[in-house]
This record gives C-alpha cells, sequence and structure tokens, in this order.
C-alpha cells in the first residue's frame, strides 16, 4: 500500500503569488480606486439601468472621488437582474460574450450573467489563485465534482485549474460509487465540491470498505453553500486532508471571489484587486465598519460584460484584517443569509418558487410548511401543504408528502 505523503498546507512561495497579492495597503487602495472609476463609467454609459438608477439617485460616476464614496452610489440587487432579464444588464455588445452562466432566481426565471474573453481570463486567474491559496500547485491533479452547465461551479474550477498548470478532472456531480473510482484511479491531490456532497462521498467510500483516509487526496475546496467549523473538522477527521473554504456568486463572477489559505483557515480573503467588498445594515443599507457583521455587498472592479454596482449579496458575514494576503481584507465564513433563501444541496431555492407550484396546482390550499431536515448527511425539503376539499384523493395525507419530495 502506497503511504500518502501529505505535504500540502504550506503557504505559496513569495515568487508564485500574482502581484496584487503583494501590493501594500496603499497600492492595493490606489489600484481599487483607479479601476472604480472605470467601472462607475463604464456601467453609466453602456447599461441603460445604470444611467437611470444613478439619475434616480442623483450620483454620476464623476462624484467618486475617493473609494468611500462608493457609499454614495445605489445598491443593486437580484431583483434589478430579473428585471432585465436575459441580457439587459450587459454592458457590451453580444459578440463580445463568450459565455453565458445563469443562477436560480426568485421567479422561474434564472438569473444571467455574461462574461468576455477578458472576464473569462480574469476569473481563471483568480481561480487559480485560489487553489493556490488552498494548497494546490503546478502538476496536481483536480477532482472537479461541482456541477458543469450553466452553474458557475464546474467550469469557474476547471478555468482556474487550467490556468493554474494543474490537471483538471471535470468529473461534475452525482454518480457517488464513480465518484469514489475515479478518485482511486486517477489518485488526485485536490478536490473541488460542495462540502455536503464530499461527506456523501467520504460514506461511499466507507460503504465500499476503503478507508477514505488512505485515498490520495490532501486538500478539499469547499464551498457554493454554508458549512460550519463542525463539519470542517469532520471532513478533516474522517479522510486527513485540509478542507478549506471558497466563496462566490455568479452575479459578481463565480467562485474564487474570496477563498481561504490552507496555511491560516481563519476565514476568506476577498480579491480585493478585482471586487469592492462592503458590509452594511441588512435593513437600512446603511455601511458597517469593518469587525461587524451586516450583509456583504461587492463592487466588481474589473468586469466588462457585467459590471455589477454595490451588488447585494444577502449573504452574512463581517470584514476582518488580512493574514495570509496582509493587503487585503479577510471576510469571515458566512454566517447566514438576510433573506429566505434555502440553498439544498447547494441548489438557491427560495419559499417563493415553492409558493407558485402550490398556487397553480390544483387541489391545494395556498398555505404550505417548508420542512428542512438531514437525512443522513444530505439536507432534505418536505412541503407540507393543506388540500382543498377538492383536492384529487392521489394527492391526500400522506400521498401529498412524498408527491412532493423530489
Ligand atoms: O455558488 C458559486 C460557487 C461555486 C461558489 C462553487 C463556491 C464554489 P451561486 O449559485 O450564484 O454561485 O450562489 C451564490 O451561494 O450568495 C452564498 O449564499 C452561497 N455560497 C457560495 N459559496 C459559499 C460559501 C455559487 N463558501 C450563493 N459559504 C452565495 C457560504 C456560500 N455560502
Amino acid at each position: 500500500m502506497t503511504t500518502i505523503d501529505r505535504r500540502l498546507g504550506d503557504a505559496p512561495p513569495a515568487e508564485l503569488l500574482d502581484p496584487a497579492e503583494r501590493m501594500s495597503v496603499d497600492e492595493l487602495r490606489a489600484l481599487q480606486w483607479e479601476r472604480l472609476r472605470w467601472t462607475l463609467r463604464h456601467a453609466y454609459e453602456n447599461v441603460p439601468f445604470y444611467r437611470r438608477h444613478f439619475d434616480a439617485h442623483g450620483v454620476h460616476p464623476d462624484d467618486c472621488r475617493e473609494l468611500s464614496d462608493i457609499a454614495k452610489f445605489p445598491t443593486t440587487s437580484k431583483a434589478d437582474l430579473r428585471d432585465n432579464y436575459p441580457f439587459g444588464m450587459f454592458a457590451v455588445p453580444q459578440d463580445q460574450v463568450r459565455r453565458i452562466h445563469a443562477s436560480s432566481g426568485t421567479t422561474g426565471k434564472p438569473t444571467v450573467v455574461g462574461y468576455t474573453e477578458r472576464d473569462i481570463d480574469t476569473w481563471a486567474t483568480l481561480m487559480a489563485r485560489s487553489i493556490r491559496a488552498a494548497g494546490g500547485r503546478p502538476g496536481h491533479k483536480v477532482h472537479v465534482a461541482y456541477g458543469y452547465g450553466l452553474f458557475t461551479g464546474g467550469l469557474g474550477a476547471h478555468y482556474g485549474v487550467e490556468k493554474l498548470g494543474a490537471t483538471a478532472i471535470p468529473v461534475s456531480g452525482g454518480m457517488t460509487p464513480r465518484q469514489v473510482q475515479l478518485i482511486q484511479d486517477f489518485r488526485p491531490e485536490i478536490i473541488m465540491v460542495t462540502p455536503s456532497y464530499m461527506l456523501t462521498i467520504i460514506d461511499e467510500f466507507e460503504r465500499q470498505g476503503i478507508d477514505p483516509a488512505s485515498s490520495s487526496l490532501q486538500v478539499g475546496i469547499f464551498g457554493a453553500e454554508p458549512w460550519t467549523e463542525q463539519m470542517r473538522g469532520e471532513i478533516e477527521n474522517r479522510t486527513g486532508m485540509h478542507a478549506v473554504d471558497i466563496y462566490g456568486l455568479s452575479e459578481v463572477m463565480g467562485p474564487g471571489v474570496s477563498q481561504e489559505c490552507v496555511e491560516t483557515k481563519d476565514g476568506l480573503h476577498v480579491w480585493e484587486d478585482a471586487f469592492l467588498p462592503e458590509v452594511v445594515d441588512p435593513l437600512d443599507a446603511s455601511p458597517v465598519p469593518d469587525g461587524e457583521e451586516g450583509e456583504l455587498l461587492f463592487t466588481s472592479l474589473t468586469k466588462e460584460a457585467l459590471p455589477i454596482i454595490r451588488y447585494r449579496t444577502r449573504d452574512l458575514t463581517r470584514l476582518l484584517p488580512g493574514t495570509g494576503r496582509p493587503a487585503m481584507r479577510r471576510m469571515q465564513k458566512i454566517t447566514g443569509r438576510s433573506d429566505d433563501m434555502i440553498i439544498l444541496r447547494g441548489v438557491n431555492v427560495f419559499p417563493t418558487q415553492i409558493e407558485e407550484v402550490v398556487l397553480r396546482t390544483a387541489g391545494l390550499a395556498p398555505h404550505f410548511q417548508l420542512l428542512l431536515t438531514t437525512e443522513g448527511r444530505l439536507d432534505a425539503l418536505t412541503v407540507r401543504v393543506e388540500a382543498r376539499p377538492d383536492c384529487p384523493p392521489e394527492r391526500r395525507a400522506g400521498a401529498g408528502a412524498s408527491w412532493w419530495r423530489r
């Protein structure tokens, strides 16, 4: 039996870092201000929504005279992207858009995002930086079990792995026995997957009589859903690998907006050369000082196809001083969401989506209860809904519950 030499877990040597990761705070703030002014002008001049939005709030890109002036500008929400479905938020002509991704929204319509060639290159660079901060190096094999498709997880990770000079194994999600087989056969050092699905893979290892700690995996890069320190402890104890957090959202780019350093595991460094973070009071969007909890907002600093200004993520966290990358602030692990979005196995689900289905289904009363439970390792959602007197018998009583469980 081969013994695994678990060498990963060190900070990358300085010569491997991107220039932005080595900047002083002053250099970084100067870069952010220059990029912010470009972004505000680009959005105002090329996206009718932003022109109307800024005009309605009496602000103009020229009003941004220092970085903190960002607070004068209005926030943007998921509803704004939905109202401009599908391509109304794009700031470049369609022939410059190289890729489209989408994420679930509050109605049947997804939130659509686009990328130019340069945006994809920037994203790949930031993802490569994230994987490197997690312990990845050129030459490693990376098992990507985030979903490939409109979701940003799979392709976002994939391009980052290739940019780093590592080998991407594009497995995508599902078919758990095969995930285990491929890990055993291909011997990747790194896995990128949602933390809840990692636990399912670990269970599958054990079901097949294989000790998960004997696998080749040395680092797991987990995100797309909230996870706790307890979960980190469980994954690390059962597999012997490092479990690090990666955060992102499609509206702002996808995975790789912020990343935990493997050597510190103390929250996620926001890649501040590309994204300007703010924390505000979730009720009135007033600024909250660094160190205090509130809702996280992002302004993109380089994005061409979809510049995003003060996007309300609804994610709750606090901004802390940098450690592994001293000039870049960290965000604490996400503690919750300011709205009622449920993240079920990595998929965003809104009660309003369920309400829509309930309302258009004959025989169901418009009142329902959502029961979130954990079955084994996975979250489960049961919808309890009352029957109207005219409800067909097969949908009544117990039948209703299983009919709803997908
Ligand atoms: O989940 C992008 C992603 C893919 C991130 C793979 C990390 C890894 P969306 O589908 O747009 O994008 O969902 C974004 O997921 O606002 C958070 O609520 C949640 N989320 C993402 N990463 C984390 C994390 C992708 N590390 C929404 N911790 C975000 C907690 C997370 N929540």
